[in-house]
């Protein structure tokens, strides 16, 4: 029992550091040093020694109701993400709404931080990815972790998914009936994730956000506002070059409309731009 409260007690400190890291939109800094104090109350209570002791101790228990010092509302919201995302994930996991889930050998639902201030969505699972059930860790996904890591931030910090969670044979195009019964998923992952920025990778991803079939290069190089449904509030939304669009096409001139692209989401976020 008391590895399991060590366990979380990590769990949420990793998590609050790098939303510490990402600049964190509510994270008052002394969160974490209060999560320490109180995994260390917790693991080394102070009684009083025995020379000291005048009366007999009386150890009553913690009333049930009362929460641990360390469930405050901000790490309760990030734990309630993780459920939400858990519990939808084990939803994709069974879902047969298409054909895609006779062919698959995995579902890719996405991976990452509940509780994200940038989120990246791409097209749909590939070789790799049907494997692995994770996304992007083919070719493709190499060179998003460069870009990522570019930017300055890391796997950790940002949440991964994709339009389609299941992959289409042969990495076919996603078909007009498979994008329309599965991306009910993408907009319950963002409303849960509820993020500051969306990275739409390439044609598919921006097309189903933002509801257009304008060509990818007239999308990309500023924001868009992707609103989600039935929530009031929109999300900014940028566009690029899918990274396997970027691996066919590795030139100068795409290498840079990608890195601009990306130094305009860290601006967005107010992240400091590397190299600059
Ligand atoms: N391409 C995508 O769009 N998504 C992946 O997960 C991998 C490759």
């Amino acid at each position: 029992m008391a590895g399991e409260k060590e366990k979380l007690i990590y769990t949420i400190r990793e998590q609050l550091k790098s939303d510490m890291l990402l600049g964190g939109k509510w994270l008052p800094k002394g969160q974490l040093r209060a999560i320490e104090l109180s995994a260390s109350v917790e693991s080394a209570p102070s009684a009083p020694s025995v020379e000291q002791r005048s009366e007999p101790v009386v150890v009553s228990p913690e009333p049930e109701t009362q929460a641990p010092a360390y469930m405050t509302p901000q790490v309760e919201e990030i734990m309630n993400k993780k459920q939400k995302l858990k519990a939808l994930a084990a939803e994709v996991a069974g879902c047969q709404s298409c054909s895609l889930s006779q062919s698959r050998i995995n579902v890719v639902p996405g991976e990452g931080n509940a509780n994200a201030r940038l989120v990246f969505v791409g097209e749909a699972p590939g070789q790799s990815e049907d494997e692995q059930g994770r996304p992007f860790v083919g070719r493709a996904g190499k060179l998003l972790d460069n870009i990522i890591a570019a930017m300055g931030l890391t796997r950790d910090d940002i949440y991964i998914c994709n339009i389609l969670k299941c992959r289409p044979p042969d990495n076919r195009d996603p078909q007009k009936s498979e994008v329309e019964s599965c991306c009910h998923f993408l907009y319950e992952q963002l409303n849960i994730i509820d993020p500051e920025v969306i990275v739409a990778l390439g044609t598919h991803a921006a097309h189903t956000l933002l509801e257009t079939s304008t060509p990818i290069g007239q999308l990309r190089g500023k924001m868009h506002t992707y609103h989600p449904a039935g929530l009031n509030k929109p999300i900014k939304l940028a566009a690029t070059y899918h990274p396997a669009y970027l691996l066919r096409n590795y030139t100068p001139d795409t290498r840079a409309k990608v890195w601009d692209d990306m130094k305009k989401v860290l601006r967005e976020l107010d992240l400091p731009v590397p190299g600059k």
